[in-house]
């Protein structure tokens, strides 16, 4: 959905998007401890390496995935009712949360590319995703809010990010996606947009750049990224 589009009528302008969990907040780690909570509860073991194949993936297809893992099969009802439980445990989590959990260097980042007049968009698979922005006070860092609600293909699918393009009134070959998810750099790279990964350069290898975090991106590049 979009937000206040800035009248933007700069040269140079890019499309900056933003994954949430795990790249403007610490987030995914709660994930984790959710998922693996549900998987435990119902005899699946759940390891870390499972995790990383989930993140960036919806709450729909992560759960169909963990019960494939485990071979069980579930009816209708059951499956609906353990979405919801994960997700309530998930969202004891995040009852917690504040701005302490924005990762390093994120509001410099953000607050960089508004002076530069950029366009922001964030591009998520969340359907909590508003209400943590809120949380942590970022949500008016956004011209553009893509996430879980307002999609129908998941990453790897370039459906969110393509419509974050859309939405700030940008080629998506002029865009730029910021993602610690495999599905959500594959995403971003079948848009079209160059990928950078916030994370394990061994995992995200198919981005264009990695990054261990904001805090090693220096605002030079960001500045090359502006005038590409
Ligand atoms: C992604 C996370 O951002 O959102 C996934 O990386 C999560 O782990 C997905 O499953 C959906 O999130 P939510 O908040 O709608 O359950
Ligand atoms: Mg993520």
């Amino acid at each position: 959905m979009q937000l206040h589009i800035k009248k933007k009528l700069y040269m140079n302008k890019k499309g900056f998007i933003f994954d949430l969990d795990g790249v403007i907040v610490d987030t995914a780690k709660y994930h984790f401890l959710a998922w693996k909570k549900l998987a435990n509860s119902i005899g699946v073991d759940f390891s870390e390496a499972q995790n990383e194949q989930l993140k960036g993936v919806s709450r729909i297809k992560s759960l169909e995935m963990i019960l494939e893992w485990g071979n069980k099969k579930i009816n209708e009802e059951e499956f609906t009712a353990l979405m919801a439980k994960k997700n309530d445990d998930y969202l004891s989590h995040i009852a917690k949360m504040d701005a302490q959990e924005i990762l390093p260097d994120v509001p410099k980042v953000l607050d960089y590319l508004t002076q530069e007049k950029q366009a922001i968009s964030l591009g998520s698979a969340s359907k909590n995703a508003r209400m943590i922005l809120e949380k942590v006070h970022l949500i008016n860092q956004f011209d553009a809010i893509v996430d879980g609600n307002d999609v129908i293909k998941g990453k790897p699918n370039p459906e969110v990010f393509l419509k974050a393009a859309k939405e700030l009134n940008t080629a998506a070959k002029d865009c730029i996606v910021f993602e610690d998810s495999v599905a959500g750099v594959q995403a971003a790279n079948s848009a079209n947009m160059i990928s950078i990964g916030i994370g394990d350069k061994e995992i995200l290898h198919e981005a264009d750049y990695v990054f261990r975090g904001f805090t090693k991106i220096s605002t030079q590049f960001i500045e090359e990224l502006i005038r590409k």
